[in-house]
């Protein structure tokens, strides 16, 4: 192929062009001119060197394309990194003054050790605080003092009534004679809104043991008053009999009969 001289001289103008694809071109480029032949060259490390000259025969310019040798289609580049010796570019202390002079068994034991005794001290501290935190959930001693309740009975004379109170409660206990037991175990079960034998309200004919709190509303009823001689309550009329039973008005259940038991013959233990 023929190149016009000022064509390559042009193209030959420019100082570097790192373009390895062209390489091959230019080269063709100019050894397809015979013109130029002398005036262009290929180094062994393909760099190509072109001159402009005088008529004289003197350098007027010189150019020079800088082409690195390539492999297919990519160029071949060194990273920075690889210019430097990696073993000479990190230095690391020495520590080794540092380090434990001991053995691994000896090691091994003072671990053990420090585990042991801290695992000894953390149980002992839980069990002290579940301890003391059950301690004070649990009830104090006058608490326990008034869940049970004593009662002389040789103090209370026949035919009278005493009220305690227990638990906040007041609790009536009568000392009935044998007029009002047999009155109790005369009345009909029919006749009772709240049907109750007298017996299954006593452990002891003589002693009637309940709580003073009406089942109508809560009030306390009042002793031997009423319709039928036994209690009432005045908050709204209802009667109750000598066994506590309802009888007449609002309170829908008989008086409710405590826990309760004796102890010998003249002491009543409430709760
Ligand atoms: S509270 Fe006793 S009758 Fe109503």
């Amino acid at each position: 192929m023929a190149v016009s001289p000022r064509l390559a001289t042009t193209a030959f103008n420019r100082t570097f062009i790192n373009a390895p694809y062209i390489v091959a071109a230019i080269k063709k480029l100019f050894k397809s001119s015979s013109s130029f032949r002398n005036d262009f060259r290929v180094s062994p490390n393909s760099l190509i060197v072109g001159a402009k000259r005088r008529s004289d025969g003197s350098v007027l310019s010189k150019s020079v394309l800088n082409a690195a040798p390539s492999t297919g289609t990519s160029q071949k580049r060194l990273y920075s990194s690889s210019a430097v010796d990696s073993s000479k570019s990190t230095i690391v202390p020495d520590f080794s003054k540092y380090r434990k002079s001991s053995d691994e068994n000896t090691s091994r034991a003072f671990t053990y050790l420090m585990v042991g005794t801290t695992g000894a001290l953390t149980a002992a501290g839980a069990k002290n605080s579940i301890t003391d935190f059950l301690v004070n959930m649990s009830a104090s001693a006058d608490i326990l003092a008034l869940a049970k309740v004593e009662v002389d009975l040789a103090k209370i004379p026949e035919g009278k009534n005493v009220v305690i109170k227990w638990r906040g409660k007041p609790v009536f206990i009568r000392h009935r004679t044998s007029g009002e037991i047999a009155e109790a175990n005369a009345t009909q079960l029919s006749e009772l809104r709240d049907p109750q034998n007298d017996s299954d309200r006593v452990k002891k004919p003589e002693w009637l043991v309940m709580l003073g709190v009406c089942t109508h509303l809560g009030c306390v009823p009042i002793g031997e008053a009423g319709d039928y001689g036994g209690w009432y309550c005045p908050c709204h009329g209802s009667h109750y009999d000598i066994s506590g039973r309802i009888r007449k008005g609002p309170a829908p259940l008989n008086l409710e009969i405590p826990a309760y038991d004796f102890d010998g013959e003249d002491k009543l233990v409430i709760g």
